[in-house]
């Protein structure tokens, strides 16, 4: 517990409160942290002890705090080890004995969750850190790449800027976001419109299951099929993938435009209507976002065009004359970034750039920037999907409701163009045909007291409330990648009707073809069949966690079904291979721990 000692803010009482708490947890955890490191050390094929860390190794903190994107719970949960490991194969001890502890895993690639489920929990958990699995092979005559899943999406970019200025791919906005998390779970960009998914583009994967096998698409289509949006960690850990590389033109052309928004209704309503319907290669989003000291409510279209200025010009003018760009407005020196308008023609790794609000003249080596920002930033998000323009009064609200707070942000994303063609069983992100775009909202403070995140919360949650009205309705529908918890998860309620509330958000019909695929996958002793069970890709207490309350299991010996009532919620953890159990397992770590335990001795 080193770590908290060395933050000097500390008032006494802090400091004999974390004394209390690091001899507690140094008494409850040590036992723990020697099994795993014996239980580690006896897979000799790896150095993987090598690449583990306590809370007392100098590299822990700094490891942790890279890991932390949105820092809110640094205070709260830390992983009784971190591994790092730097080959694949010093990731199947891991698995294996944390599983045989009964400690949980949570797989942490670019550490972006929203609600930082990759780097906390409430029981002893490991947290695997892939950020050193990070090798990017390009073959540029297949025009595809492998992968490693620990690799940001700057450093996918960068690996492709460096060998073609044609190439890109449709990942996402920011550098530093795992390929991990980010492609698991969908990944919307401003190349979606003409390309699809993130995941729409990946045409083959490597994942290690629960039993330390290795798996790929041949070997495995539906587990290939859930991974491309159904979120990763419900179903292993994620290796690598191999990406379909798209090809982009030499000149692309970035254009933003900033309005008022109370001045600007028309315009608004326009964008809603057409932006989905425009030509393929031209996407703009807008953000939406309170303006400093005026106070008001800032509109700021940021947009791409896959060609060069002479070809936009004509378009813009057919489209959205109201946007007033001229060709000259794309040749001017000097044009700062609260400018009216701003245009460049520039390369497709240079838009990149622009849309994570960097100068379009850096360096291609901002784009594997992993410095720890000295400004903590914590934020709250969710998300909605709009099928139907909003009204007048809904705008209204909006502009009325962002006045009352001061760092609030709406980023609405187009969809239509290749989204619409593809079917919405394709992968599990179900939301194609028929939405206009996405909202992401959110909300960020820099002091994280109680009372200030509470209130920032307050907000969000009141905002999403009035947002009702207006967005997709039966079910209100979210993308997976905006993770909020405030849609449920397996803490205290485990049934099968609440679990589908928040999975049919996410993912509508395709929850369902999820959910029996982590049954089957849970436990390899007994066959599930069908069951009343809920999942949790977004539980808060565990990475890989499945619960059931009613379980259809095939037996053994007379190949007969036979439906279990468990009665009370049980807990299954899918690292275990002895399938289900008659008896409640307690939620807390230390008795789950016992429990499995006993389970074992059973068996053995
Ligand atoms: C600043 C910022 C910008 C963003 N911009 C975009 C954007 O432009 N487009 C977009 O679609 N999304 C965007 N997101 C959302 C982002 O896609 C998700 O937060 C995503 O889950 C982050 O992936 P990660 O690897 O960085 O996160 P992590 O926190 O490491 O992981 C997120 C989830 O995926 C799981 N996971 C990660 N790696 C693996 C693996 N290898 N195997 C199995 N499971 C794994 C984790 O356990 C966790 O549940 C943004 C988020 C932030 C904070
Ligand atoms: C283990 O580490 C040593 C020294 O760090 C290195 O020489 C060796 O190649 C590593 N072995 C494996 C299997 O990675
Ligand atoms: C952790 O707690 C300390 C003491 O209360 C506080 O000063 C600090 O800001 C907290 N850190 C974070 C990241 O919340
Ligand atoms: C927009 O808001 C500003 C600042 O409150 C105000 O001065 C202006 O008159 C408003 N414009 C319209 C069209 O409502
Ligand atoms: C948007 O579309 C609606 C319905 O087709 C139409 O009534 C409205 O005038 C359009 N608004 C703008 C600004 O284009
Ligand atoms: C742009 O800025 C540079 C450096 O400040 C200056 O030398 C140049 O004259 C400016 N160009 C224009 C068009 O204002």
């Amino acid at each position: 517990m080193l770590l908290l000692f060395q933050r000097e803010e500390m008032g006494s009482l802090q400091i004999l409160f974390v004394l209390l708490l690091s001899l507690f947890l140094a008494k409850c955890y040590s036992h723990e942290q020697q099994e795993l490191l014996h239980c580690l050390s006896t897979y000799s094929e790896s150095n993987i002890t090598q690449n583990i860390y306590n809370p007392n190794s100098p590299t822990y903190t700094s490891i942790l705090e890279y890991a932390q994107k949105n820092p809110r719970w640094w205070n709260s949960s830390h992983p009784i080890f971190i591994a790092s490991p730097r080959t694949e194969a010093e990731i199947r001890p891991v698995i294996l004995c944390s599983k045989k502890i009964g400690l949980q895993i949570k797989i942490k690639s670019g550490g972006h969750d929203y609600e930082g489920i990759s780097f906390r929990s409430e029981s002893p958990f490991v947290m695997l850190d892939l950020s050193n699995l990070n090798e990017i092979k390009i073959d540029l005559n297949e025009e595809t790449a492998w992968v490693q899943a620990g690799a940001t999406l700057g450093e996918l970019y960068y690996a492709i800027a460096k060998r073609s200025k044609v190439h890109g791919f449709p990942g996402g906005v920011c550098f530093s976001v795992g390929t991990g998390g980010l492609i698991s779970g969908g990944g919307l960009g401003s190349l979606t419109r003409k390309f699809g998914l993130a995941a729409d583009n990946v045409v083959d994967a490597r994942m290690m299951d629960v039993n330390g096998n290795i798996l790929d698409r041949e070997m495995n289509e539906d587990l290939f099929w859930a991974v491309r949006g159904g979120g990763g960690a419900s179903f292993g850990v994620i290796l690598a993938w191999k990406l379909k590389l798209v090809r982009v033109p030499e000149k692309v052309t970035i254009f933003s435009i900033h309005r008022k928004l109370n001045s600007s209704r028309d315009l608004l309503q326009k964008w809603e209507n057409i932006s989905h319907q425009l030509p393929e290669n031209l996407f703009i989003r807008l953000l939406i976002q309170n303006g400093g000291v005026e106070r008001q409510v800032e509109l700021f279209f940021q947009s791409q065009y896959l060609g060069p200025v002479d070809e936009l010009i004509p378009l813009l003018r057919q489209y959205f004359p109201e946007f007033d760009l001229e060709r000259n407005d794309c040749f001017q020196e000097n044009t700062t970034a609260g400018a009216v308008k701003r245009c460049y023609e520039v390369s497709w790794i240079q838009s990149a750039f622009y849309f994570y609000f960097r100068k379009i003249t850096s360096p291609l080596e901002v784009l594997l920037d992993k410095t720890i920002p000295t400004q903590k930033h914590y934020y709250k998000g969710t998300s909605d999907f709009v099928k139907t323009p909003i009204p007048e009064s809904g705008w209204e609200m909006i502009e009325r409701t962002f006045l009352e707070e001061a760092g609030p942000r709406m980023i609405l994303e187009p969809l239509g163009g290749k989204m619409n063609e593809i079917s919405e069983s394709e992968t599990p992100f179900s939301h194609r045909k028929g939405n206009l775009y996405n909202i992401q909202y959110t909300v960020g403070w820099s002091d994280n007291s109680e009372s200030i995140s509470t209130q920032k919360m307050a907000w969000l949650r009141k905002l999403y409330k009035e947002m009702e009205p207006y967005v997709a309705k039966s079910p209100r529908t979210a993308y997976l990648n905006y993770r909020d918890l405030d849609f449920g998860t397996n803490q205290e309620d485990y049934s099968y009707s609440k679990a589908k509330m928040w999975g049919e958000k996410y993912f509508n019909g395709n929850f369902e073809r999820l959910r029996s695929l982590l049954v089957l996958l849970s436990s390899p002793a007994i066959q599930v069949r069908s069951l009343t069970v809920f999942w949790v890709s977004n539980c808060q207490f565990c990475a890989i966690h499945i619960s059931f309350s009613m379980v259809e299991v095939v037996d053994q010996d007379t190949s007969a079904p036979r439906i279990i009532d468990v009665g009370n919620p049980l807990y299954i953890h899918p690292f275990d291979s002895v399938g289900a159990s008659l008896v409640p397992i307690p939620f807390d770590g230390v008795g789950y721990r016992s429990w499995r335990r006993g389970v074992l001795q059973s068996l053995s």
